[in-house]
């Protein structure tokens, strides 16, 4: 003490100063020079040392999943965007991390923000050796053989829908109605009883909770618990509904020696992953439909012809429906999340470079689907890309399909019979058009139409979990008349 207060004030901020340079010089080096990852291209220049430096801001942005492709495109498959986490875009490595039974553990991190009160759900369990024990239990729920069970909840819930639009004479904001409409099904399936949103919407008063919903889809922990919220409310006010014919998830999962804290967990996180993907879908494949009038007649003769069947192998088999669903799927890429993994202890190569255990991989399913080796313009609705050009049958494309990874490696009967049932059922009833009031975008239109089909353009969207779209997707929809149902 008596040697520092002796020393010339200059002296000492020298010092500090030179401390403070060697610190931060040796952590620079360590973060950027004699780093383990110093091998991989950099996102940015200082992307290694914090997440604070690249990642977060454009996560917080909406924009990561748009801007990290142009930069694959030029530094090649792997990037590194944090000081232990590497972007991929590389359909070899999707394979090799996110194969079943694969060693590549969920990130805790992100996961970890879906899990409902301490109980981990098949989406958010992180342990590799626990989720293929889950994935077996829910499979009873999701297997193609349960389908017929579920035709009849999601037919009631796409009655009371149509119901409802034919009330109304307003022109249709499809993300909000869509939406309306996928979480009285899922609420339904998962609790056994609905959030009453149908309801909600067709009384107009859903637009604050949607607009919520919007605004917190960029928090991602929050995106889970936010519906269930909306559940718990609206059973507080008996606005709810239910198929109960149906046995619902938690009811199934408990039945089979699943906790109920943990089953309960199930039906709370299904409710995100489940309502804005499948939601996003339909309101994009009726969009595009809203601008292809001569497609829809066709697609309605079509129905015709198998007398508006709602089983899922005759839907199935109409080719106009199902290049429809599968374009659709594609097009709106809803499921818009980076897909974190950790590399499991050894490490792994990639491309030649080795990334040390811990390292955090991550890619998102939506490049593939936009991939312009397999999807020429990418950003355009073409149900051509699985036609023939009859649209007698379905195209064989090996490329297209071998890129085609929209649910990731997840399950998806279940997704595809609700926009099977929820297209067909909307076509059936009605003459989908964009309103003739000069509120829908012009910028939405790209192409003429080469005879068959009007290509339509990607709505502009943010990116966060889930893609939220911020374009006017009104249409209005007109019931067509009894006598050309039957
Ligand atoms: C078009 C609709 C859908 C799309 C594009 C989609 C996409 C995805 C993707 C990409 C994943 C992988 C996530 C990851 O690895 O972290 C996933 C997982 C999951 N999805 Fe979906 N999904 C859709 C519909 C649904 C529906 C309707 C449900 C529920 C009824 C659902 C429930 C789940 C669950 C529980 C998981 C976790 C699966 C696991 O980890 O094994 N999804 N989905």
């Amino acid at each position: 003490m008596v040697l520092l207060s002796s020393l010339p004030l200059g002296w000492l901020a020298t010092g500090v100063a030179v401390a403070i340079l060697l610190r931060v010089t040796f952590f620079l080096y360590r973060a950027l020079i004699a780093h383990p990852l110093a091998h991989v291209p950099r996102a940015g220049l200082l992307a290694p040392v914090h997440r604070l430096a690249w990642a977060f801001p454009h996560e917080l942005r909406g924009t990561i999943t748009l801007d990290l492709p142009k930069l694959h495109a030029k530094f090649g498959p792997l990037v590194q965007i944090g000081p232990a986490e590497v972007s991929f875009y590389s359909l070899d490595a999707y394979d090799v991390i996110h194969k079943a039974g694969s060693k590549f553990s969920k990130d805790p991190r992100v996961y970890g923000g879906f899990v409902q009160d301490g109980h981990p759900a098949l989406f958010s369990i992180t342990d590799p050796g626990e989720h293929p024990k889950r994935r077996r239990l829910m499979g009873q729920l999701y297997n193609r053989s349960k389908v017929p069970l579920l035709e009849e909840l999601m037919l009631h819930h796409i009655e009371h829908w149509t119901r409802c639009v034919v009330q109304s004479s307003q022109a249709v904001d499809l993300p909000v109605a869509c939406r309306a409409l996928e979480s009285d099904i899922i609420s339904d399936f998962s609790f056994g009883t609905t959030v009453g949103a149908i309801e909600a919407w067709a009384s107009g008063s859903e637009l604050a909770m949607v607009a919520k919903n919007d605004e917190l889809s960029s928090w991602m922990p929050i995106w889970a618990h936010k519906s269930y919220d909306t559940f718990m409310r609206s059973k507080d006010k008996s606005t709810t509904e239910t198929t109960a014919a149906y046995p619902n998830l938690i009811g199934t999962l408990v039945r089979s020696g699943l906790s109920p804290l943990t089953a309960l967990a199930e039906a709370k996180e299904n409710m995100g992953p489940g309502t804005d993907t499948t939601s996003a879908s339909l309101a994009h494949i009726l969009w595009a439909l809203a601008h292809n009038a001569s497609f829809q007649d066709e697609l309605f003769q079509d129905l015709q012809s198998i007398s508006f069947s709602t089983d899922m192998t005759s839907l199935e088999g109409v080719p106009r429906l199902r290049a429809c669903v599968k374009e659709g799927v594609r097009w709106a890429g809803a499921a818009a999340a980076m897909l974190p993994r950790v590399v499991p202890p050894g490490g792994v190569k990639l491309h030649g470079m080795f990334l040390p255990e811990g390292t955090v991989v991550t890619s998102s399913p939506i490049w593939y689907l936009r991939d312009t080796t397999a999807f020429p313009n990418p950003d355009e609705f073409n149900p051509y890309r699985w036609l023939t050009p009859d649209a007698s049958g379905l195209r064989v494309d090996a490329l297209r399909d071998k890129y085609y990874i929209p649910f990731s490696k997840g399950a998806y009967v279940f997704a595809y019979y609700e926009l099977y049932l929820s297209v067909s059922q909307v076509v059936k009833q009605f003459r989908i058009s964009v309103p003739s009031d000069g509120t829908a975008s012009p910028a939405l239109r790209a192409r003429p139409t080469d005879g068959r089909w009007q290509p339509v353009s990607l709505p502009q969207r943010k990116e966060w979990v889930a893609a939220v779209v911020t374009d006017d997707l009104r249409v209005t929809m007109t019931p067509r008349t009894k006598e050309e149902r039957h």
